[in-house]
């Protein structure tokens, strides 16, 4: 029996890795959410929702104590470009937010998952094979908030013995909800133009790589960590993991292998593309493999063939 509260149940994780909860425990999978983003269809009919916002530590211990809550998925947050033009915000929501999480944990015993990112580096790391340490000195919020975040959650779990525990996700790649103001978002889109049959305008530079996975294999990256035995992790917050990486020209070539008019053209955007360029190109995901077995399923190829096929779908 596990009861669940996921903060921030209809965004670009939480929406699925709430069903996928569902689906694997017994116990309660609280969907939360905040007003306006409220759960719709599935996600809404198969299991409780109450509105968390993260930003109010009272609505979190309610939700806690409601539901028995014993392990919490903090999932709220602003991706990379749009927390730029709202750096203030990202902070609030990615920190002091987090703290209140870990506050209530604390009290009421839960463990907690909230994930990093390769924006965590900065243009100070080894770009390839940038391992598990190393430096972080991210110059985004976003990442500012990341790596802070990783430097919290260890605190918590040395100085109060709270189980935290998070990956540093690549670029997620899904079919079912779009990310919204992220610097990977293009290898979503990309997808969505070709099934689509538009010329597709990218945002990032040819010979720009970045590590991505698909979202079945983020999914269950989020539940294998908080399930591997405590005592075979050296590491917590956070581990790398990585499945592919790839620059625009390879993930719009493998797509034109089985959409063969598609077509791109380069439209660069400043801001997307610094952020990118401060990012690693592959991260060293050996101590994920290590010490919890972390295992990739999907490739690209792989990928773009579930892609194409599930947005035909969706879509046509
Ligand atoms: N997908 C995120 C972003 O682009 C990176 O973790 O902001």
């Amino acid at each position: 029996m596990k009861n669940v509260l996921v903060i921030g149940s209809t965004g670009q994780i939480g929406s699925e890795l709430t069903m996928k909860l569902r689906k694997i425990y017994n116990g309660d999978i609280v969907a939360g959410y905040i007003p306006g983003a409220e759960p719709k269809g599935e996600l809404a009919e198969s299991g409780p929702s109450m509105v968390v916002d993260i930003t109010n530590a009272q609505q979190i211990a309610e939700a806690v104590d409601r539901y028995h809550i014993d392990t919490i998925y903090n999932l709220a947050a602003l991706l990379s470009a749009v927390a730029e033009s709202k750096p203030q915000l990202a902070w609030h929501i990615g920190i002091d937010g987090l703290l209140n999480v870990l506050e209530v944990a604390r009290e009421k015993k839960c463990a907690v998952f909230t994930p990093s990112s390769i924006g965590s580096f900065g243009p100070n790391a080894p770009k390839d094979g940038t391992p598990q340490d190393t430096i972080q000195q991210p110059r985004t919020m976003y990442g500012v908030t990341k790596v802070t975040g990783e430097l919290l959650s260890n605190y918590y779990a040395l100085k109060y013995g709270v189980d935290t525990r998070s990956v540093r996700f690549p670029g997620l790649i899904s079919y079912v909800t779009p990310p919204g103001g992220g610097t990977t978002d293009y290898a979503v889109d990309i997808y969505y133009s070709a099934v689509k049959g538009e010329l597709f305008k990218c945002p990032i530079a040819a010979g720009t790589l970045m590590d991505m996975m698909y979202m079945p294999d983020a999914l269950r990256a989020a539940i294998e960590i908080m399930e591997a035995p405590e005592r075979k992790l050296r590491h917590r917050n956070s581990f790398n993991i990585a499945s592919m990486s790839f620059d625009p020209e390879v993930i719009y070539h493998k797509i034109k292998q089985y959409v063969p008019d598609f077509e791109m053209v380069y439209e660069v955007d400043p801001l997307r593309q610094s952020i990118a360029d401060s990012w690693p190109n592959k991260l060293d995901d050996t101590c994920a493999r290590m010490e919890w077995g972390w295992r990739p399923q999907y490739d690209l190829d792989a990928m773009t063939r579930d892609m194409l096929d599930k947005l035909r779908k969706k879509l046509l």
